[in-house]
Formats: C-alpha cells, structure tokens, sequence
C-alpha cells in the first residue's frame, strides 16, 4: 500500500481532523522528552474511540506499517516515539480522556486511557477518594502510559506500582480485536492474566483504549519533612524507626542527594534551601491519616526528636502549612527538570534489594568517580523501594557532547554491571523501550528472553505493535 493510500484511508476511518501529516504537527510529538531521539512517522492519528483505534490497527496491519502508541510523550527511555527509520503511525490517545465511571462503593474509577493523571486524583478527591499513584509528570502522564510503563512514582511504598493500581483494561489487539477486560473483581483466577501482560508492556502487544483503577479512602491530613543526613544506610534506618512508630501512614520517603537539591535551586524558579546547612544526604518524607491531623504531627515530632537523638538524622524542618509542604515537594518533583535543563546525563533507573541500596548507592558512586575520573553521579529517588535513579553526569567543564559520545556507553555499562552483580534491574520503574534495548539484550538471562519474544511473537506476528522497543531481536549490543 502507498503512503497516499494509507492516509486516504485512515482519513476515511477518522475523519480529517484526526489525521494529521504535517511536519510541525508532528514535530514536538516525534522527539521524547529528554531530547535523546528524534523519530519519523508518516501521519499522527488521533482517534475519538476504540473503534477508530481498532481501525488504525487494521489499517496498519495490512499496510504492514508499524504504531507506536504515545500518551503523554512523558517517559524517560524513548518508548512513545518511533525509531529515527520507522515512518510509523503515531497514535496518540490524548483525544480519549472520558471518565466513564466512578463507583465509590466499589472503590474503584473507569477512565480512558489519555486521562491525564492529575485529572484522575481530582476526580477521585470530588468523590472523597484517593489514587495513590504520583510523580513529577502528573500535569502529562496519561493513564494508558503510566500502565504501560508500569509506572512508579512516589508512594510505592505503601501502595505499589501501577500494576498494582490497575484492576481491569480494555485494549486493542495487535489483530484489530477489542479485549474487554475493564473489570473491577478483586479476584478473577481465570488463567494467564491478559490485564497484567498489557501492563508492563509498554506498547508492543496492543493498544490500551481504558482502564479500571483501584481507588483507597480520602486521607487529607498530611505531614510533610524535609531531613538533613549525612550517609544513605542513616536515611534507611530512619524510614524503619518512622514506620515502627507510624506504622503505614509513612507513604513517601525520597532520597535527594545534596548535588540534586543543588541543581533544582540553580534552575528551578522559586525555590530556596529547606534548612540551614547543606547535607550531602536529604529525604522529603510525607505521612496521612484520614483524621487526627494533631495527633499524626505529634506523634511525628516525638519519632523525629527520637531519631535526632541518635544522629541518625542531623536536622529536620515539618512544613507548617499546605504551602510549605508543596514547596517541599517541588524541590523534589522538579529533579528530572532541573537535571534536563542543566545538560545531558546518563540515566540509570535501577533496583537493588531495598536492604542493599543504601550500600550500593554509596559504594557504587565510589566505583564510578573511580573509573571514570571526574564523573559526577547523581543519585536520588525512591530509597524506600530499593530504586534510585543514579545519574552520571561528565566531569564539570568537559564537553559533555564529547564526553558521552566517547565515555557514555561504557559508563552505562559498568553501571548495570554493578547493579546486575548486586541482584538487581536495570528498569526499576522507566521500563526499557528504546534506550534500554541492548543493556537488557545484553544482561537478561535467556530463558526471560525467549519468553518475552514468544509471547509477542503469538499476540503480534506482524511485529507491527512497537517494532524496537522492549523486546530486543537477538542478544547482541546492536539492537537499534
Ligand atoms: P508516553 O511517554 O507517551 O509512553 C510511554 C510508553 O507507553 C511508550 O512505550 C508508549 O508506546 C506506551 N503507551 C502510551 N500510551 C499507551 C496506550 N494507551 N496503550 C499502549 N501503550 C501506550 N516514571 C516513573 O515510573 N516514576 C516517576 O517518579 C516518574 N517521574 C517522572 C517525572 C518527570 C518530570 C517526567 C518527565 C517523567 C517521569 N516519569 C516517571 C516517566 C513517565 O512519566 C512515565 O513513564 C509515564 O508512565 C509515561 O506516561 P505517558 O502518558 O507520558 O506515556
Ligand atoms: C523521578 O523519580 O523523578 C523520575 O523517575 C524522573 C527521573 O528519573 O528523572
Ligand atoms: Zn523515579
């Protein structure tokens, strides 16, 4: 099929407004958000329902064109935007952002999948409930990319990924068929689990048109503090001293390295250190309870005088108002930005056991300002769940364009190796997509492999959902 007769039909399946071909249309949506890699794609759909959705996979089925679904184009390994090669359909799912439902009583919201995440915390507030899954791009991320990604975000802790969050999906098939699982059972053991194998996948068995997510009761009382510390084994210790005393209403516990904090108030507008000296370690802890606001703070500053005692933590600051708290938070949620505009890094996004992370972060940053002379890591994110992004930047004043080109790939390397050696993965929460591809090649064990590929092979035998993005064609370095 040509590329004329490809548009022509899609145009006839959605009409001319959701079909797009022009260049500077396009352009903003073919380059992720990191700036690492620019695509090609010969149109931007963007479908009003399942069932365009279900005729662009046709079409692109039989015109033998690949889609790569894109939602907010906020993910961090270059899974929602095509290859430099592919002149792929982009289909984006913006358009479809219904709230279909929200059902108290069951606990639970039905949304389609380009509901931005922001909107479904609000919609959950209006119903004195609660999604209790965050992060930095919560003005972007959509519902079908936060799934796909199996996203993460700041209160794993205590409620677990997205994976966790999702009860039912409903998505287009590779075949153009319409899987209808927008179920919200509790429990369903009806064989493989089609829901969980769509999560995680970012893109590349089908399209997700809606989902089902969990929701958990209001809890609008809130503590938040910032602490000062001096070593990564003193902030682990701490969150377990916090929990012993506050049981769960501990729901997030982020670690900030004193380089991170830096970066956020040289670039970020209005921010300003939270206490008085630098540490070279920091946590931003928040805790809930649904009443009791008074008695949550006091038991709070009795649990953090306790553990100031020891020295585990060496100062703290309790925002003393909902301004203060989000002020907190923006010191953390703006590290991504604050890391992006300062220049380019090599970013790793890994897990180790949650025992060994406070060791690995300390010994591994050790290893790599010794391997590679000058080198300035950046490790910050989700302690409390064995997951930091440790992010190397080049020596200050190099020339970071060269310095990556010459030294990137080998610091990606050593990194994951160290990582691999401790038990751990190379995608925490980020997923794999483009950027990950040959380090997973290279370091998954080949019985995962060759399941990850069958499975695809059954559900996508025309490699026509996400061609190049998580599943890597063989074992070798060279996978695009
Ligand atoms: P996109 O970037 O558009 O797509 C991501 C992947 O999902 C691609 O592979 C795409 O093909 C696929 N996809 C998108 N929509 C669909 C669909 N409907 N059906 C099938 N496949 C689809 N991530 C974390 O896990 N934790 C964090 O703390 C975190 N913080 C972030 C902070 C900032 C400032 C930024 C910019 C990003 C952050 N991210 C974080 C990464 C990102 O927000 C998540 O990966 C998010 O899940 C991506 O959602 P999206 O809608 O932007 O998806
Ligand atoms: C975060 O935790 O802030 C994100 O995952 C973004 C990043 O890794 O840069
Ligand atoms: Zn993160």
């Amino acid at each position: 099929m040509t590329q004329d007769a490809i548009l022509e039909r899609l145009s006839a399946a959605l009409g001319p407004k959701g079909v797009t071909a022009d260049n500077e249309t396009l352009a903003p949506w073919l380059t992720d958000w990191r700036g690492r890699i620019t695509g090609s794609a010969i149109a931007l759909v963007s479908p009003k329902n399942r069932e365009e959705v279900q005729s662009v996979v046709r079409i692109a089925g039989e015109a033998g064109v690949p889609i790569v679904p894109q939602g907010g184009n906020t993910g961090m390994v270059a899974g929602g935007v095509p290859r430099p090669h592919d002149q792929a359909i982009l289909l984006s799912l913006r358009k479809m952002d219904a709230i279909r439902s929200v059902d108290p009583g069951d606990n639970s919201i039905t949304v389609e999948a380009g509901t931005i995440l922001s909107r479904v915390h609000a919609t959950a507030a209006e119903h004195d409930r609660r999604f209790p899954l965050s992060l930095g791009a919560k003005d972007s991320a959509t519902v079908g990319g936060l799934i796909a990604t199996n996203a993460g975000g700041t209160q794993v802790l205590r409620f677990g990924s997205m994976r966790a969050l999702t009860l039912g999906i409903e998505a287009v098939l590779p075949d153009g068929s319409l899987f209808e699982g927008l179920s919200t059972l509790r429990k369903d053991n009806r064989g493989y689990d089609l829901r969980q194998l769509l999560a995680g996948a970012e893109g590349t068995l089908g399209v997700i048109t809606a989902a089902s997510l969990r929701l958990v009761p209001a809890a609008p009382h809130r503590c938040v503090a910032w602490l000062g510390l001096e070593t990564a084994p003193n902030a682990l210790a701490t969150l377990r001293r916090l929990e012993a005393a506050l049981g769960d209403a501990v729901e997030s516990f982020e670690l900030v390295p004193e380089a991170a904090l830096a970066l956020v108030l040289q670039h970020i507008a209005d921010t300003r250190a939270p206490l008085e000296k630098a540490h070279r370690w920091n946590v931003l802890v928040e805790l809930r309870a649904a009443s009791d606001p008074e008695g949550l703070r006091t038991r709070f500053e009795t649990a953090l005088g306790e553990i100031l005692s020891t020295g585990l933590i060496a100062d703290a600051a309790i925002a003393e108002s909902e301004a203060q708290a989000d002020a907190l938070w923006k010191l953390r949620e703006t590290i991504a930005e604050a890391e992006r505009i300062d220049g380019m890094a090599a970013k790793h996004d890994v897990s180790v056991p949650v025992s060994a992370m406070p060791d690995f972060v300390e010994d591994a940053t050790k290893a790599v300002e010794q391997r590679f002379a000058g080198a300035r890591v950046v490790a910050f994110g989700h302690l409390g769940d064995g997951n930091v992004h440790f992010n190397v930047r080049a020596p200050a004043g190099a020339d970071d364009k060269a310095w990556f080109a010459e030294t990137g790939g080998a610091v990606n390397r050593f990194v994951h190796d160290l990582t691999h050696a401790a038990g751990g993965s190379l995608s925490a929460e980020h997923g794999i997509g483009q950027l990950k591809l040959a380090e997973f090649a290279r370091l998954a064990d080949p019985a995962r492999l060759a399941a990850l590929r069958a499975i695809k092979q059954a559900l996508d035998p025309g490699n026509i959902m996400n061609p190049g993005k998580l599943i890597p064609l063989d074992n070798s370095a060279e996978n695009p």
